[in-house]
């Protein structure tokens, strides 16, 4: 064949297998989206025999898989495609746990308040997008799941160690249980204020402002005219010793709190707060393109952190629509961000594989479910405005939920015996936690350097 001939063909090659992405419409955002919906499915299992119903594969953690369905809830209600309501569904129902408040027996070796408040995130979406509620009538709605996963949380409120906050972790046997950190205590703020906008019901709004105000005197957040949020520090001295990393997810939280919030109470505080965040999160975008800064520059980004921009993205889009008076300065960064994820997938040997590296303008080589995630929820956020507003109880037929769901139950009692913790696990995950402590410490050096 002619050399003449080679170009055009494989141009043609290259552009029918890139995603097709026109941001001013929505069946193409919506057919973007599907078939990125259907690379993230690629890492599931659930379906086949001996797979793990609402978990996906290995490496990937359970809470990540929390966070995934919520961006596949957001695209069922966006783009009306039923064909994902039976994964949906089936997750929810099997990983609620036997107290509906999402600490199955089989995660707690692991599970932290981070682990079950991303699943809770999810439930809560649930309830706000009216989606189908469970059939069996002996279980509770997902209205009043999201209480429980609140619930349980709020419950384990410590004060004994620097004046407040959630600990990382739920079990004291597990490592990072003497950690406190942003990120859980940023899905319970985000958990409370959801649940006031919910159910109109203010005592939400008083424990929404209780984490809020400690993030602040913590100094995990320091508010101003343009917020910086860091990631945590251990009960130690006083949680002064703060690891001053900065991710995209814990902006994304707690900027989605503040919108359900600031939209519930429409108090200029909030308006205040959420404008903050916003300012900060301006640091997560190069060139309008949104990155991962703390890792993605340095290509050390790992499977979680592989996923942030999903959970950012996602705050992003819900906040132009509840706080419509900042859509005109987040909407351009969501559609400058979206064109550039759509070139980055592109790769893989379906031609559709969406890459890290959003500001490459191709393909990056990098694969996986973060990856996907990312991409699937900046396509979302592009539809929150046009979409109605989540629902809450003054809409018809919602879930009527159960202020004390969850109080009293037994999930984080339970007996070590039955664990069956062999020392070796133990020793393994010191060894982990030990690696990650180290890395976090040599992160935060390289930073500041
Ligand atoms: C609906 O979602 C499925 C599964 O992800 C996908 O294969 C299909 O193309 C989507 N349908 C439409 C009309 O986009
Ligand atoms: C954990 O238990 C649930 C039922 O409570 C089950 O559906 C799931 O498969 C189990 N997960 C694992 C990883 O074994
Ligand atoms: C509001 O929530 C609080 C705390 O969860 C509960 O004690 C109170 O009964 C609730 N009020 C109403 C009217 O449901
Ligand atoms: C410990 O930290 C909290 C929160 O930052 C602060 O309010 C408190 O005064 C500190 N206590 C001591 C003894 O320094
Ligand atoms: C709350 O959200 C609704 C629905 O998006 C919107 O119409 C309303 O203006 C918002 N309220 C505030 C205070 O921004
Ligand atoms: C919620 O779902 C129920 C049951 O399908 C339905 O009757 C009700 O109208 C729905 N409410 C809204 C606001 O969509």
């Amino acid at each position: 064949m002619k050399i003449s001939l080679l170009l055009p063909l494989c141009l043609l090659f290259s552009t029918t297998l890139a995603l097709d992405l026109d941001i001013n419409d929505q069946d193409s955002i919506c057919s973007a989206a599907g078939t990125v919906v259907n690379g993230m499915l690629d890492y599931y299992d659930g379906k086949k025999y001996g797979g793990v119903v609402g978990m996906f594969q290995a490496p990937y953690y359970w809470w990540e898989a929390g966070h995934a369905w919520g961006g596949v809830l957001d695209y069922w209600y966006y783009c009306q495609n039923d064909s994902v309501e039976d994964v949906l569904y089936s997750s929810l129902m099997a990983q609620r746990g036997n107290n509906n408040d999402f600490i199955p027996k089989n995660q707690s070796t692991t599970e932290g308040n981070d682990d079950q408040g991303f699943w809770g995130i999810f439930v809560m979406s649930a309830a706000e997008r009216n989606f189908t509620e469970p059939k069996d009538k002996d279980v509770p709605d997902w209205l009043s799941m999201s209480q429980a996963v609140y619930n349980t949380m709020w419950e384990r409120w410590d004060s004994d160690s620097c004046s407040g906050g959630l600990r990382w972790q739920i079990f004291t046997w597990n490592s990072g249980y003497d950690h406190k950190n942003t990120v859980s205590n940023a899905c319970l703020f985000q958990m409370a204020s959801r649940l006031a906008r919910f159910t109109g019901n203010d005592s939400y709004v008083e424990t929404a402002e209780t984490v809020y105000q400690w993030l602040i005197d913590t100094q995990f957040v320091v508010d101003g005219d343009k917020a910086y949020v860091y990631d945590g520090a251990d009960i130690s001295n006083n949680c002064s010793d703060i690891v001053k990393l900065e991710w995209s997810y814990n902006y994304g939280l707690l900027i989605g709190g503040a919108a359900y919030l600031y939209n519930y109470t429409e108090s200029d505080d909030w308006l205040q707060k959420l404008t903050s965040l916003v300012n900060g999160a301006k640091d997560f975008f190069k060139d309008d393109i949104m990155y991962e800064r703390a890792c993605q520059g340095a290509d050390n980004c790992n499977n979680d952190q592989r996923s942030f921009k999903a959970v950012f993205s996602r705050a992003l889009g819900m906040t132009t629509r509840l706080v419509p008076s900042l859509y005109d300065e987040i909407r351009p960064l969501l559609e400058s961000s979206a064109e550039a994820a759509a070139k980055s997938c592109s790769g893989g040997s379906d031609g559709v594989t969406c890459g890290l590296d959003w500001t490459k303008g191709s393909w990056d080589n990098k694969y996986g479910l973060g990856e996907q995630m990312c991409a699937l929820e900046i396509f979302n956020s592009l539809l929150a405005p046009e979409s109605p507003a989540p629902y809450n109880h003054e809409n018809e037929g919602v879930g009527q939920g159960n202020v004390d769901a969850g109080k009293d139950s037994d999930s984080t009692s339970l007996d070590r015996s039955d664990l069956k913790i062999e020392t070796k696990d133990r020793a393994g995950a010191a060894i982990v936690t030990a690696i990650c402590l180290l890395i976090l410490i040599i992160g935060s050096i390289w930073m500041i350097m």
